[in-house]
């Protein structure tokens, strides 16, 4: 009998703390051996001399819109986008239709996703006013990795607004809350500042910094007084940057994801994209765009996210601000990344922590994340140093578009596993879906009461 049942032969591999040419054996799914292997049996072995071996991406926010808004996306149509940008892993935010705001709906979406996904998954559970007694029992249920609370009203009716409520969510439950943090009242009020016409470029003051600021800090101040950790998701403005330094400083545990969108586009795109470069909190002005990417360079943040948020051309062409708010990502977000280790903004470690190692630490992923005996393999094998141009024929996302059409990236997936299964062989999809709840070591702390 084989020793394996897959030698990927030759690669260099993206380890921890640095490459390292070596074969990988893989077994049930697991990576079980690193070394040399030329004289292991295995009933498949793929060459990959000159080529690099990466642990697949774990991307901690997509909408994926199953149940209720399948015209946009479903479970298979994104993890497909997953699976050819090379997230093996994904975590599905909870304003779909219904919310996942119960037991019942979390089921649902685990019972839709089984054998329908590209990649691992997990999904939030909302925070909503009227399931927070019960979240601290939601959040240990299998297959998720916490709960999500949105701050500000966005696409959905998700929302918690008031501090009483905020802090409420936070004393019922231990695990890290990733927040979507714009203050509702003073979005509220911004709106009567849209013009008689309004264009998409008006977006970024009708949802504005100060707003951004108000709920990062607000939201800082509920952690500290009740010790839950927060993960601020989609930073958008250089003020909360400091407000999030601050807290990291005095101890609390707090983590912050950057979007390539934030990082890389500004409101000009709002001229060339129109309501396509529409997402909440919004793309913004330069200045903001560069402080978010020099906080990124100098390790502010934890994790880079997509919010991969597709809506179809037909929604996005009604007139602003009727089109809804969101963009497509998860296909070319680890292409993205490689791109800042190509260019010298951040080292092939840095990028991995930020990928791979830290969702796995923030939120307690079990077996996950690097290229290490013992581990899933969830493997991606790529050139990071090739750049391509992005075309919409390279999309799988059911919306067809994407604000990324025309820009270079790097390091475009080749071949990719999933729990040791080829699921992309030569840049196409192969077989079957192979993804798997994720599991979670996650130890609840006792309530105060
Ligand atoms: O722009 C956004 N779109 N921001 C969000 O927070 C939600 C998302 C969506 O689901 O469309």
């Amino acid at each position: 009998m084989a020793t394996f049942d897959r030698v990927l032969r030759g690669g260099v591999l993206w380890l921890t703390d640095g490459p390292a040419v070596a074969d990988v054996g893989i077994k049930d799914g697991t990576i079980v051996e690193i070394g040399d292997l030329k004289q292991a049996s295995a009933s498949e072995i793929v060459k990959v001399e000159g080529l690099a071996v990466l642990p697949g991406m774990i991307d901690t926010q997509v909408h994926f819109r199953e149940p209720g808004m399948e015209h946009k996306e479903d479970l298979e149509s994104g993890s497909r986008a997953a699976l050819y940008g090379g997230v093996t892993t994904f975590f599905e935010m909870p304003n779909t239709s219904p919310t996942t705001t119960s037991r019942e709906a979390l089921d649902d979406k685990l019972s839709r996703a089984k054998g329908r996904c590209w990649a691992n998954y997990g999904f939030f559970v909302g925070a909503s006013n009227d399931n927070i007694d019960q979240l601290r029992e939601l959040e240990l249920l299998p297959g998720t990795p916490g709960i999500k609370i949105f701050m500000g009203s966005s696409t959905g009716p998700l929302l918690v607004e008031g501090d009483e409520n905020l802090r409420r969510v936070l004393e019922n439950g231990s695990r890290p809350c990733p927040i979507h943090a714009e203050d509702e009242p003073r979005l509220r009020e911004l709106k009567n500042l849209l013009s008689e016409h309004p264009h998409p470029r008006e977006h970024p003051h009708v949802r504005d910094a100060e707003a951004a600021r108000l709920a990062t800090s607000r939201i800082l101040a509920l952690s500290r007084e009740t010790g839950r950790p927060v993960h601020i998701l989609h930073v958008s403005t250089a003020d909360e940057l400091t407000l999030i330094d601050e807290a990291k400083r005095h101890g609390l545990r707090t983590t912050a994801e950057a979007t390539p969108q934030h990082l890389y586009f500004n409101e000009e795109l709002y001229e060339r994209r129109g309501t396509r470069a529409q997402m909440n909190p919004p793309i913004r002005s330069e200045e903001h765009r560069r402080a978010i990417f020099e906080a990124l360079v100098e390790g502010l943040f934890d994790v880079l996210g997509s919010d991969h948020a597709p809506h179809t051309l037909d929604e996005k062409a009604k007139p602003y601000p009727q089109s809804p708010s969101g963009m497509p990502g998860v296909q070319t977000i680890y292409p993205f990344a490689m791109r800042l280790v190509a260019e010298g903004h951040i080292s092939a470690e840095r990028m991995l922590q930020l990928c791979c190692e830290n969702p796995c630490a923030i939120y307690g992923i079990k077996g996950k994340g690097r290229i290490a005996v013992g581990y899933d393999a969830d493997l991606v094998v790529c050139e990071p140093s090739t750049p391509f141009t992005v075309e919409n024929a390279w999309f799988q996302s059911k919306c067809g578009w994407s604000a990324w059409e025309g820009e270079m990236l790097y390091g475009k997936p080749i071949h990719v596993l999933v729990n040791g299964t080829f699921s992309l062989r030569e840049g196409s999809h192969v077989g079957s879906p192979s993804g798997c709840a994720v599991e979670y070591d996650w130890k609840p702390v006792p309530s105060k009461v």
